[in-house]
């Protein structure tokens, strides 16, 4: 699909920093799914953006870490997010959690909650269990709800994900790719129509 002028930009990555993740090969594959619906997604590894455990006296004495307000300057410049939640104990990660921690405080008399105010984002996740990390997404969505980010209703949770990416990192139940695209294709609409 040719990229519209006003193509909603979405912002998408994993709460996984592990370079074999799982929720990476899924943030990509939503990425590439994100452009194809018409819209201009931006892959980021938080890999890339290490960020200490949120710590009130670190940002008492020092301020919010270079990389929260990079990620933050980044988030600021889209209209939505997707993000690929892994699951540890049926929650989402520290890493999620941690990010999104730092980027919702304030910095400079300028409330951290006013970067994520009015975006829409959909979450999914994968795992090697049978469940596929969908007790994350309740809890990844309750999060982003909480910070005054609109979630879309439909979600995708691949279970068994050792097997369930062939080698060019693709999904191979042709049901489950289906869901990924109507996902982001929703998206991607919705955004569009709400800039409109
Ligand atoms: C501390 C910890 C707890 C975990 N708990 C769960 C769990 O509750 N449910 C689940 O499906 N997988 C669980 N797993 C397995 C993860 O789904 C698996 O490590 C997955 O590959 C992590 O996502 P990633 O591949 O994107 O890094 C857990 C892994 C760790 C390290």
């Amino acid at each position: 699909m040719t990229e519209r002028p006003d193509a909603p930009r979405i912002l998408v990555f994993a709460g996984s920093a592990r370079s074999g993740s799982f929720n990476k090969r899924l943030a990509r594959l939503a990425a590439e799914s994100i452009e194809a619906a018409g819209g201009r997604p931006t892959f980021i590894d938080l890999r890339d953006h290490p960020m200490p455990l949120y710590d009130g006296d670190f940002e008492a004495t020092q301020g919010l870490p270079e990389n929260a307000l990079v990620l933050r300057r980044g988030l600021a410049e889209h209209d939505g997010l997707l993000i690929a939640s892994p699951e540890y104990n049926g929650f989402i990660t520290p890493l999620l959690k941690n990010t999104i921690d730092w980027l919702s405080r304030p910095h400079e008399g300028v409330s951290g909650l006013k970067a994520f105010e009015g975006k829409l984002a959909a979450v999914v996740s994968a795992s090697p269990g049978g469940l596929g990390g969908m007790r994350s997404l309740a809890l990844a969505r309750q999060l982003l709800t909480n910070i005054g980010v609109t979630v879309l209703p439909d979600q995708l949770a691949v279970a068994r994900a050792v097997d369930a990416f062939d080698d060019a990192g693709g999904l191979r139940d042709a049901a489950q790719a289906e869901k990924l695209d109507a996902i982001c294709r929703r998206l991607v609409d919705t955004l569009a129509r709400l800039k409109a």
